[in-house]
């Protein structure tokens, strides 16, 4: 497998760089301590294409392969892993769920302003009661005339408050069980959705996570998104392309850790010496790039074979789980090199770990990338 960059993966590289630096980095810090959503910096990654990465030009988006897209993702999310899930669940869960299974008017109508950063979607899947158990949807869907009537909670739905657009799932037979869920497109405004208040997270502070309550909501019938029953299966597909993205998000977060524990050891002094000579430091450091740049290759390797259209279940699972490792250990490690310094908010270290947690949780737990890399494995 050839890992070299093309000139066009490494322009978008450089320039998902010189943007992070630039216009991510500086409020990064403010906005993590406000829980402040990025929404001018969000409303830039739009028009540099950078929220439908991999949606075709003919549909509003930039046209690019997946391996362009993981190196924008950890570019930003060296910076800044909030504004990474954010890009990630527009690019991956939403803009891609439509692409992929939805009618030509949905793709006008949605994909276009989706895609070229006019407005936010965001993916709704987990309820109260159907969290791993994703095939335990409670909210009904209910087709009466010209359209659909949907009932029930979702929750930790990132970009929720700050979305127009949902890409919701919900049960329309019971009796079919999994096979009974399918995928509607809702907008935001419509009567009977009601926006829970803002999660007060632990890390990704400035991304927003909340509850949707749905009140006999009334989404128009042409909204359903490929067939009834479809649901599950968008979900799936949708989340497998979801993985390789939070796997680059991880993949920043590690990064960004190996780089500051590198800084620091060189330039911090103990027993007369930077402590970057003492082979506890290089032990640690070592560790740290190993598993980086092990996660990095497994990324590659899913988006590369995302791009060929070749089977990456497995793949994907593989890269989040080992990169969401990766980000944690590294996140943990760089706070023990920086010692008292690393648990201060003035190194940007503590948050590094904050934000680092989270990739072991959502779009599928670590636990859940397990059973899924074993299926596929038995599976083979
Ligand atoms: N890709 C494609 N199809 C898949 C799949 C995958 N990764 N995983 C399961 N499926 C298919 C199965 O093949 C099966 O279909 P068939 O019957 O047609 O073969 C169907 O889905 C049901 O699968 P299982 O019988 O294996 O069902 P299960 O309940 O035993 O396991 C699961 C399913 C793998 C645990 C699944 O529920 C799962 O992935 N759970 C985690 C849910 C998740 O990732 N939630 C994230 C929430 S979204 C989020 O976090 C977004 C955000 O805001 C950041």
């Amino acid at each position: 497998m050839n890992f070299d960059l093309t000139e066009d993966q490494a322009a978008i590289r450089d320039a998902a760089r010189d943007f992070a630096e630039s216009e991510i980095a500086p409020s990064a810090t403010e906005r993590d301590l406000n829980a402040e959503f990025p929404s001018e910096i969000v409303k830039r990654l739009g028009e540099l294409g950078f929220m439908g990465m991999m949606v075709p030009p003919e549909w509003g988006g930039a046209g690019l392969d997946t391996v362009c897209y993981v190196l924008a993702i950890e570019e930003i999310s060296k910076k800044d892993a909030s504004v990474g899930v954010i890009m990630s669940v527009n690019n991956s869960l939403v803009c891609y769920g439509i692409e992929k299974f939805g009618s030509d008017h949905l793709k006008e109508k949605y994909l276009k302003p989706l895609a070229s950063g006019k407005l936010l979607g965001a993916f709704c899947l987990s309820e109260p009661e159907a969290g791993s158990d994703a095939t335990q949807q409670r909210t009904e869907a209910v087709l009466d005339g010209d359209h659909y009537v949907l009932n029930g909670m979702k929750n930790w739905i990132t970009n929720g408050v700050n979305a127009d657009i949902y890409l919701i799932q919900a049960m329309t037979d019971k009796s079919k069980g999994y096979k009974g869920i399918s995928t509607f497109i809702l907008e935001k405004n419509t009567e009977g959705v009601e926006v829970g208040k803002k999660e007060d997270k632990l890390g990704i502070r400035s991304s927003d996570t909340c509850t949707l309550g749905l009140n006999n909501v009334k989404v128009p019938k042409e909204n359903l998104v490929g067939s009834e029953g479809l649901g599950f299966k968008i979900a799936m597909e949708t989340l497998n392309g979801g993985r390789i993205g939070v796997a680059a998000q991880a993949l920043g977060i590690a990064q960004a850790s190996l780089e500051a524990a590198v800084k620091y050891s060189k330039e911090r002094k103990a027993f007369d010496a930077p402590i970057s000579e003492l082979q506890a430091i290089q032990f640690k450091l070592s560790e740290m790039a190993v598993l980086t740049e092990a996660a990095r290759m497994l990324i590659y390797q899913a988006a590369l074979k995302k791009d060929r259209r070749e089977k990456f279940i497995k793949e994907a699972s593989m890269a989040k789980l080992a990169a969401s490792q990766a980000a944690v250990h590294c996140a943990l490690e760089a706070i023990q090199i920086h010692g008292g310094y690393g648990y201060v908010r003035e190194y940007l270290v503590e948050r590094y770990l904050r934000d680092a947690k989270i990739t072991q949780i959502y779009e599928g737990t670590s636990e859940i990338q397990r059973i899924v890399v074993a299926r596929e494995l038995l599976r083979d």
